[in-house]
Protein backbone atom coordinates (compact mmCIF):
# COMPACT_ATOMS: atom_id res chain seq x y z
CA UNK A 1 0.00 0.00 0.00
CA UNK A 2 1.69 3.21 -0.86
CA UNK A 3 1.52 6.43 1.90
CA UNK A 4 1.00 9.99 0.95
CA UNK A 5 1.04 12.71 3.11
CA UNK A 6 -2.65 14.78 3.65
CA UNK A 7 -0.69 18.19 4.56
CA UNK A 8 0.55 21.40 3.24
CA UNK A 9 3.32 21.38 5.74
CA UNK A 10 6.54 21.27 4.07
CA UNK A 11 8.70 20.64 7.54
CA UNK A 12 6.38 17.34 7.67
CA UNK A 13 6.59 16.72 4.24
CA UNK A 14 10.74 16.71 4.13
CA UNK A 15 10.33 14.47 7.28
CA UNK A 16 8.37 11.59 5.87
CA UNK A 17 10.34 11.83 2.57
CA UNK A 18 13.64 11.57 4.37
CA UNK A 19 12.29 7.83 5.65
CA UNK A 20 12.36 6.82 1.96
CA UNK A 21 8.30 5.62 2.54
CA UNK A 22 6.70 8.37 1.23
CA UNK A 23 4.86 8.15 -1.89
CA UNK A 24 3.22 10.89 -2.40
CA UNK A 25 0.85 14.17 -1.27
CA UNK A 26 -2.54 15.13 -0.84
CA UNK A 27 -3.23 18.76 -0.14
CA UNK A 28 -6.89 20.64 -0.32
CA UNK A 29 -8.12 24.41 -0.16
CA UNK A 30 -8.18 23.84 3.60
CA UNK A 31 -5.05 22.80 4.19
CA UNK A 32 -3.56 25.28 1.74
CA UNK A 33 -5.23 27.70 3.93
CA UNK A 34 -3.91 26.52 7.00
CA UNK A 35 -0.34 26.29 5.45
CA UNK A 36 -0.61 30.24 4.98
CA UNK A 37 1.29 29.65 2.06
CA UNK A 38 0.91 30.88 -1.72
CA UNK A 39 -1.17 27.62 -3.09
CA UNK A 40 1.16 27.80 -6.64
CA UNK A 41 4.64 28.35 -4.63
CA UNK A 42 3.94 25.65 -1.75
CA UNK A 43 2.87 23.32 -4.36
CA UNK A 44 5.85 24.03 -6.61
CA UNK A 45 7.95 23.09 -3.69
CA UNK A 46 6.21 19.91 -2.20
CA UNK A 47 6.71 18.68 -6.07
CA UNK A 48 10.39 19.24 -5.60
CA UNK A 49 10.45 17.62 -2.26
CA UNK A 50 8.44 14.67 -3.09
CA UNK A 51 9.10 12.18 -6.69
CA UNK A 52 5.45 10.45 -6.79
CA UNK A 53 1.97 12.04 -7.01
CA UNK A 54 1.10 15.73 -5.60
CA UNK A 55 -2.35 16.13 -5.65
CA UNK A 56 -3.10 19.92 -6.24
CA UNK A 57 -7.23 20.61 -5.91
CA UNK A 58 -9.10 22.94 -8.30
CA UNK A 59 -11.79 25.19 -6.61
CA UNK A 60 -13.91 25.88 -9.86
CA UNK A 61 -17.50 23.92 -9.94
CA UNK A 62 -17.78 24.07 -13.80
CA UNK A 63 -15.89 22.05 -16.54
CA UNK A 64 -14.81 24.72 -18.63
CA UNK A 65 -13.50 26.50 -15.38
CA UNK A 66 -11.94 23.16 -13.94
CA UNK A 67 -10.23 22.72 -17.20
CA UNK A 68 -8.62 26.14 -17.04
CA UNK A 69 -7.59 25.85 -13.46
CA UNK A 70 -5.99 22.16 -14.44
CA UNK A 71 -4.14 24.07 -16.92
CA UNK A 72 -2.38 25.98 -14.29
CA UNK A 73 -1.74 23.59 -12.26
CA UNK A 74 -0.70 20.92 -14.58
CA UNK A 75 2.48 23.39 -15.79
CA UNK A 76 3.37 23.62 -12.27
CA UNK A 77 5.59 20.28 -12.43
CA UNK A 78 5.03 16.78 -13.45
CA UNK A 79 4.07 15.01 -10.40
CA UNK A 80 0.94 17.47 -10.65
CA UNK A 81 -2.37 15.09 -9.96
CA UNK A 82 -5.74 17.27 -10.64
CA UNK A 83 -7.99 16.85 -7.43
CA UNK A 84 -11.52 17.21 -9.15
CA UNK A 85 -14.86 17.09 -7.19
CA UNK A 86 -16.97 13.73 -7.38
CA UNK A 87 -19.57 15.88 -9.24
CA UNK A 88 -20.87 15.71 -12.95
CA UNK A 89 -18.21 18.37 -13.99
CA UNK A 90 -15.94 16.91 -12.40
CA UNK A 91 -15.99 13.61 -13.70
CA UNK A 92 -16.18 15.84 -16.72
CA UNK A 93 -12.77 17.13 -16.64
CA UNK A 94 -11.80 14.00 -15.35
CA UNK A 95 -12.10 12.29 -18.72
CA UNK A 96 -10.89 14.91 -20.28
CA UNK A 97 -7.61 14.98 -18.29
CA UNK A 98 -7.07 11.60 -18.15
CA UNK A 99 -7.57 10.94 -21.92
CA UNK A 100 -4.69 13.53 -22.30
CA UNK A 101 -2.44 11.73 -20.09
CA UNK A 102 -2.79 14.27 -16.67
CA UNK A 103 -2.98 12.42 -13.10
CA UNK A 104 -6.68 12.58 -11.58
CA UNK A 105 -7.79 12.69 -7.92
CA UNK A 106 -10.80 12.28 -7.83
CA UNK A 107 -11.86 13.61 -4.63
CA UNK A 108 -15.08 13.88 -1.86
CA UNK A 109 -16.32 10.58 -2.91
CA UNK A 110 -19.02 8.89 -0.19
CA UNK A 111 -20.55 6.38 -2.23
CA UNK A 112 -19.52 3.06 -4.38
CA UNK A 113 -21.83 4.05 -6.81
CA UNK A 114 -19.64 7.36 -7.41
CA UNK A 115 -16.53 5.62 -7.59
CA UNK A 116 -18.11 3.57 -10.05
CA UNK A 117 -18.26 6.72 -12.25
CA UNK A 118 -15.36 7.79 -11.00
CA UNK A 119 -13.27 5.28 -12.37
CA UNK A 120 -15.75 4.93 -15.79
CA UNK A 121 -14.32 8.54 -16.22
CA UNK A 122 -10.61 7.32 -16.25
CA UNK A 123 -9.89 8.81 -12.80
CA UNK A 124 -6.17 7.87 -11.69
CA UNK A 125 -7.00 7.63 -7.63
CA UNK A 126 -10.61 7.79 -6.04
CA UNK A 127 -10.52 9.14 -3.04
CA UNK A 128 -12.75 7.86 -0.69
CA UNK A 129 -13.41 10.12 3.02
CA UNK A 130 -13.33 7.26 5.16
CA UNK A 131 -13.21 10.34 8.69
CA UNK A 132 -16.19 12.21 7.30
CA UNK A 133 -18.10 8.91 6.43
CA UNK A 134 -17.72 7.43 10.30
CA UNK A 135 -18.32 10.94 11.90
CA UNK A 136 -21.71 11.03 9.96
CA UNK A 137 -22.88 7.40 11.13
CA UNK A 138 -21.56 5.45 7.90
CA UNK A 139 -19.20 2.74 7.93
CA UNK A 140 -16.17 4.26 6.05
CA UNK A 141 -14.20 1.07 5.67
CA UNK A 142 -17.22 -0.86 4.55
CA UNK A 143 -17.16 1.62 1.72
CA UNK A 144 -13.63 1.19 1.11
CA UNK A 145 -14.88 -2.86 0.92
CA UNK A 146 -17.30 -2.25 -1.57
CA UNK A 147 -15.38 -0.07 -3.61
CA UNK A 148 -12.80 -2.81 -3.68
CA UNK A 149 -15.03 -5.72 -4.36
CA UNK A 150 -16.61 -3.51 -7.87
CA UNK A 151 -12.84 -2.31 -8.73
CA UNK A 152 -12.11 -6.05 -8.58
CA UNK A 153 -15.52 -6.75 -10.68
CA UNK A 154 -14.91 -4.96 -13.27
CA UNK A 155 -10.35 -4.57 -13.23
CA UNK A 156 -10.81 -0.71 -12.93
CA UNK A 157 -7.18 0.73 -13.27
CA UNK A 158 -8.68 3.50 -10.57
CA UNK A 159 -6.31 3.42 -7.18
CA UNK A 160 -8.31 3.24 -4.13
CA UNK A 161 -6.98 5.86 -2.47
CA UNK A 162 -8.02 5.92 1.30
CA UNK A 163 -8.66 10.02 2.62
CA UNK A 164 -9.75 11.41 5.53
CA UNK A 165 -7.81 8.76 7.67
CA UNK A 166 -7.89 9.65 11.20
CA UNK A 167 -6.19 7.44 13.26
CA UNK A 168 -4.06 4.18 12.74
CA UNK A 169 -6.61 1.85 12.99
CA UNK A 170 -8.08 3.14 9.63
CA UNK A 171 -4.09 2.59 8.26
CA UNK A 172 -4.69 -0.88 9.16
CA UNK A 173 -8.27 -2.01 8.04
CA UNK A 174 -7.24 -0.21 4.46
CA UNK A 175 -4.07 -2.79 3.96
CA UNK A 176 -6.32 -5.71 4.78
CA UNK A 177 -9.15 -4.66 2.45
CA UNK A 178 -6.49 -4.40 0.12
CA UNK A 179 -6.47 -0.21 -0.91
CA UNK A 180 -3.97 0.59 -2.98
CA UNK A 181 -3.33 3.88 -1.37
CA UNK A 182 -3.92 5.70 1.65
CA UNK A 183 -3.54 9.47 2.55
CA UNK A 184 -3.12 10.47 6.12
CA UNK A 185 -2.18 13.30 8.42
CA UNK A 186 1.64 13.64 9.41
CA UNK A 187 0.58 12.66 12.85
CA UNK A 188 -1.13 9.51 12.04
CA UNK A 189 1.78 7.99 9.81
CA UNK A 190 4.40 9.00 12.55
CA UNK A 191 2.10 6.76 14.73
CA UNK A 192 2.44 3.96 12.72
CA UNK A 193 6.06 3.05 13.79
CA UNK A 194 4.77 3.27 17.41
CA UNK A 195 4.70 0.50 19.93
CA UNK A 196 5.33 0.35 23.87
CA UNK A 197 6.76 -3.04 23.63
CA UNK A 198 9.04 -1.95 20.94
CA UNK A 199 10.29 1.11 23.53
CA UNK A 200 10.39 -1.05 26.35
CA UNK A 201 12.49 -4.24 24.28
CA UNK A 202 15.36 -1.03 23.08
CA UNK A 203 15.11 0.02 26.73
CA UNK A 204 15.82 -3.58 28.03
CA UNK A 205 18.72 -4.58 25.28
CA UNK A 206 20.28 -1.70 26.15
CA UNK A 207 20.13 -1.81 29.61
CA UNK A 208 22.17 -5.94 28.99
CA UNK A 209 24.29 -4.02 26.46
CA UNK A 210 25.71 -1.95 29.11
CA UNK A 211 26.28 -5.08 31.60
CA UNK A 212 28.98 -6.17 28.74
CA UNK A 213 31.22 -3.23 28.63
CA UNK A 214 31.44 -3.77 24.81
CA UNK A 215 31.12 -1.22 22.08
CA UNK A 216 30.35 -1.76 18.64
CA UNK A 217 32.34 0.89 16.78
C1 LIG B 1 -7.87 13.95 0.87
O1 LIG B 1 -7.26 14.10 -0.17
C2 LIG B 1 -8.32 15.03 1.74
O2 LIG B 1 -7.36 16.07 1.68
C3 LIG B 1 -8.39 14.66 3.19
O3 LIG B 1 -8.06 13.33 3.43
C4 LIG B 1 -9.53 15.24 3.94
O4 LIG B 1 -9.49 14.78 5.27
P1 LIG B 1 -10.31 15.47 6.46
O5 LIG B 1 -11.65 14.84 6.54
O6 LIG B 1 -9.47 15.13 7.68
O7 LIG B 1 -10.36 16.94 6.18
Amino acid sequence: MKFFADTAELDDIKELAATGLLDGVTTNPSLIAKSGRDFMEVTKEICDIVDGPVSAEVVALDHEAMMKEAEVLRKIADNVCIKVPLTIDGLKTCKALTSDGTMVNVTLCFSANQALLAAKAGATFISPFVGRHDDNGFNGMELIEDIKTIYDNYLFDTEILVASVRHVTHVLESALIGADVMTAPPKVIKQLFNHVLTDKGIEGFLKDWEKTGQSII
